[in-house]
């Protein structure tokens, strides 16, 4: 097949290009071309999405057995990209996100017909309309599309845990290393899956093309569910820690001090979560996760380990958490007092 991937050089992206060049389809990528990765066999198309008529001129002549867009976050994205691909490409698919489905759950067990609704988290809302525009292009136009909602995905270049930064993701593990307190939401016993980019990848490219999944929405993820305190004991691990200094505090009080983490947290991660993950498996019996999170991380810290100028430290976040630490401690502190203990 003919494909083209808008990103495809990203976290979650990347594992999925390196696939479908595997599989011997003809894929190209558009983007900047600032992310300084190159994936073999693929061509490149240079432009800035956001620049909708350089990107026309860039894909000008040119049609699509599948189109994928990794970079749309509003419905007035998918509004271009219907611009850009009506009538041009046989398969579309919008990525989503899983942080779209109901929160909090009513049912831990969740399944593409799990509602979506999320009050708490702006980006997750803003995927919902996407995948409401979406729908009414396949109604309207018979647009051929497909919803993918990634759940919590990663690769070698991010290390994910319900409290670090995103953008520079070393910073937990550098304060593993230096002994400093790590923050887990809740008591750490909610449940939570993590999925490798190139196990997600082989649900994603398998779908392309696919002509029964038009119309239809898929989460694709691990099946290997854990706690939180599974997930950071085995980045511990990962980081050659053996004695992690981690501090339990709930949500609630870590999006009181520290309002920006109210989607991410009680809008996605602080929730127990078990993704069903039947009907992708149908649709792509080749589909299942293989990759342990456990070993899957080690990867990730040895790629940060191998260069020290992969080793970015998020120094306001840092700031962030010694602040909410502090506040945590005094709270202790008064409570003992109150109860005399
Ligand atoms: N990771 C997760 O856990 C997760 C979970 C749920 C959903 N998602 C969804 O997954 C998608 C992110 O995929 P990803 O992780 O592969 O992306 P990513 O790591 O954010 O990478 C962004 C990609 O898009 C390109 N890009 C960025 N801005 C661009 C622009 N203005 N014009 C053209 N290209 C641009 C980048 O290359 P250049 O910088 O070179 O342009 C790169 O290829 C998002 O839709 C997100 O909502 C992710």
């Amino acid at each position: 097949m003919r494909i083209l991937f808008i990103g495809g050089t990203g976290i979650i992206s990347t594992a999925s290009s390196e696939l479908a060049v595997a599989r011997g389809h003809e894929l190209f990528l558009l983007n900047r071309g600032r992310h300084g990765v190159t994936i073999p066999g693929a061509q490149s198309i240079i432009a800035d999405l956001h620049d909708e008529a350089a990107t026309a001129a860039a894909l000008a002549g040119r049609t699509w057995d599948a189109v994928v867009n990794f970079l749309a976050f509003t419905p007035a994205d998918i509004e271009r990209d219907l611009r850009l691909f009506r009538g041009r490409t046989a398969h579309y698919v919008f990525i989503s996100s899983a942080s779209a489905y109901q929160r909090p759950l009513a049912h831990y067990l969740v399944t593409e017909s799990t509602p979506l609704v999320n009050p708490f988290w702006d980006y997750s809302r803003a995927k919902i309309a996407c995948e409401d525009r979406v729908l009414r292009a396949l109604r309207e136009e018979a647009f051929p599309a497909t919803i993918v909602r990634p759940s919590l995905t990663f690769g070698d270049t991010q290390i994910p845990l319900a409290v670090n930064s995103w953008l520079r993701s070393y910073t937990a593990v550098d304060r593993l290393r230096r002994g400093v307190p790590v923050i887990i939401p809740g008591d750490g016993s909610s449940l939570w899956t993590i999925t490798h980019n190139s196990d997600f990848a082989v649900g994603l490219v398998g779908l392309l093309g696919h002509q029964q999944a038009i119309g239809h929405a898929f989460h694709i993820s691990s099946d290997e569910v854990l706690t939180w305190n599974q997930c950071y004991e085995a980045v511990a691990a990962a980081a050659g820690v053996a004695a992690p200094k981690f501090v339990h505090i709930a949500s609630d009080f870590i999006a009181a001090c520290l309002p920006d983490a109210i989607g991410s947290l009680i809008g996605d991660k602080s929730t127990s979560i078990v993704l069903d993950n039947s009907k992708i498996k149908r649709f792509v019996p080749e589909f299942g996760a293989k990759i342990r999170f456990r070993d899957g991380v080690a990867r990730t810290v040895a790629w940060f380990d191998a260069d020290p100028a992969r080793r970015l430290i998020d120094d306001e976040a840092n700031a962030n958490w010694d602040r909410l630490l502090s506040a945590y401690e005094s709270g202790l502190a008064a409570a003992r007092l109150v109860f005399g203990r």
